[in-house]
């Protein structure tokens, strides 16, 4: 059965309705194609915690308008939208049914999660209450309101040393590493270490901006300082609070010497506060700038924590970088969308930012929590690395796999995962995997590690048998 990932609001009412229009946009957007056949009502409803009368309204409204098919002794599939076919039948969809896809790759939070009524209500409240004036060019290092609400919040909870006036809104970390970045590469490109493995999608973007990438390698308490000093880099990419891909936090001594470091080479840490939201044995680490605010740029967004589609995002650079970064992004856009940045104020002054944190910080721990346990029992192999946090966790497999046969294999049965190994840039590793648990409930990630335990047993046959045939060398290790 597909994943519908309905997103129900209870306390909203109505919800054959909300059923309904979750079900609709799904059948819309093709997440749900032709012929896909949804569980049958008792099995929604139970998964929903509703009573089954309210999936059978729903179904029934969108079999009425032509959405669903409904027919005895098959069930209730999704019609051939926009096509002429009648939806009372005549032939079944033609579409076989595509086969179940779990996908246990990173990269987004649990989107189906994205508060849309909460940020519904802001929008409204924001077209309500601004005034025309507030529509015209306005700061492009953000609305001041905006720029209040984040420094305050960065401050309560990532112990930032941050003033409204130092901090400039972007769109993304993504955006605020290439104006950083470019900033210090106005003389000419910049050895810029990045930790090794490393984001890829970032890796690219650094280089567009200026930089010359120093990779330097991670282990098991961050970023080696030692080697950074060996290297000519003059600025860092970090991500201190929860390492991507190995979820490291980095140690207080590393901490430590990553500020001297910087001191030493009269140069930048550029701190990527990637998923610091989300921490689920204590309260997270307070972030590297507001030990060193002269020497540490400050870059995060609510990708993790809301959506990426929203691109929303902050910057906060030491006073020897500040006028350049802003002045940058200045020059570069002209500012964010307004009527977004006033939506995100109200979301955070009215506290359903926070409250939807606490809600994906519970649902996430139990989601990780189940892959835990699910890889103990189908990988038993394997060993998960990283402390309790973010949106991904770091597998180890054992180090005879291939680790791109299991990635395969585990694709052949259904299930997309990732190796670290295209992450790396110089460093070598053991094979691993970075399974991303935010998506899936807790039933299919059940459901999704018991095949790739059998991928991973898949492929150390095939390279027991690699290894049996004459005249193929035998890799060490
Ligand atoms: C480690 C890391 N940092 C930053 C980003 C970009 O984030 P944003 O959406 O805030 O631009 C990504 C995106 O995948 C990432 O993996």
């Amino acid at each position: 059965l597909p994943d519908l990932q309905l997103q129900i609001d209870r306390a909203a009412g109505d919800l054959a309705d909300q059923i309904a229009g979750e079900l609709r946009t799904a059948v819309r957007s093709g997440r749900l194609a032709a012929g896909v056949r949804l569980p049958a009502s008792r099995e929604l409803a139970r998964d929903l915690g509703t009573s089954r009368g309210v999936v059978v309204e729903a179904y029934q409204q969108l079999v009425a308008e032509g959405f669903l098919v409904s027919r005895q002794g098959s069930g209730t599939r999704v019609a051939a939208v926009g096509t002429t076919a009648s939806p009372d039948g005549g032939a079944p969809p033609s579409p076989s049914p595509p086969r179940p896809v779990y996908d246990l790759t990173v990269g987004t939070p649990d989107l189906a999660a994205f508060p849309r009524r909460a940020w519904l209500a802001a929008v409204r409240q924001v077209m309500a209450e601004l005034p025309h004036e507030a529509l015209g060019y306005r700061d492009p290092a953000g609305v001041p309101e905006l720029r209040a609400e984040l420094a305050a919040y960065l401050r309560r909870v990532r112990a930032a040393a941050v003033t409204a006036g130092e901090l400039v809104v972007v769109n993304g970390v993504a955006q605020g590493l290439h104006l950083t970045v470019g900033a210090l590469a106005r003389a000419g490109p910049v050895p810029l270490a990045v930790e090794d493995p490393h984001s890829a999608r970032t890796y690219e973007l650094l280089e567009d901006a200026g930089a010359d990438p120093v990779p330097i390698p991670v282990d098991g308490e961050g970023i080696d300082v030692a080697a950074l000093r060996r290297s000519p880099a003059r600025a860092a990419v970090v991500t201190p609070a929860h390492q991507y891909p190995t979820g490291v936090v980095l140690s207080p001594r590393r901490r430590a010497e990553l500020i001297a470091w910087a001191d030493e080479v009269d140069g930048f840490v550029l701190e990527d506060d990637y998923d610091a939201e989300f921490r689920y044995d204590r309260n997270p680490v307070g972030c590297l700038q507001g030990l060193c605010p002269r020497r540490v740029v400050l870059l995060g967004s609510v990708s993790k924590s809301l959506a990426p589609g929203l691109r929303l995002g902050w910057l906060v650079a030491p006073p020897a970088l500040a006028g350049t970064v802003r002045r940058a992004r200045a020059l570069s856009d002209l500012g964010s969308p307004v009527i977004d940045q006033h939506a995100l104020v109200r979301l955070i002054a009215g506290g359903a930012y926070d409250r939807h944190l606490r809600q994906m910080r519970r649902r996430y721990r139990a989601r990780r929590d189940a892959l835990a346990g699910a890889l103990a029992r189908w990988l038993p192999g394997a060993v998960a690395h990283g402390v309790p946090a973010g949106i991904q966790l770091y597998v180890e497999l054992p180090a005879a796999l291939d680790e791109a046969a299991v990635v395969k294999a585990a694709a052949d049965r259904g299930v997309a995962v990732e190796g670290v190994a295209p992450l790396r840039v110089d460093a070598p590793g053991p094979p691993a995997l970075v399974l991303g648990f935010a998506r899936l409930s807790e039933r299919h990630i059940a459901e999704a590690v018991r095949p790739l335990g059998e991928a991973a047993e898949a492929a150390e046959g095939g390279a027991a048998a690699a290894l049996a045939t004459p005249g193929v060398p035998r890799v060490p290790g």
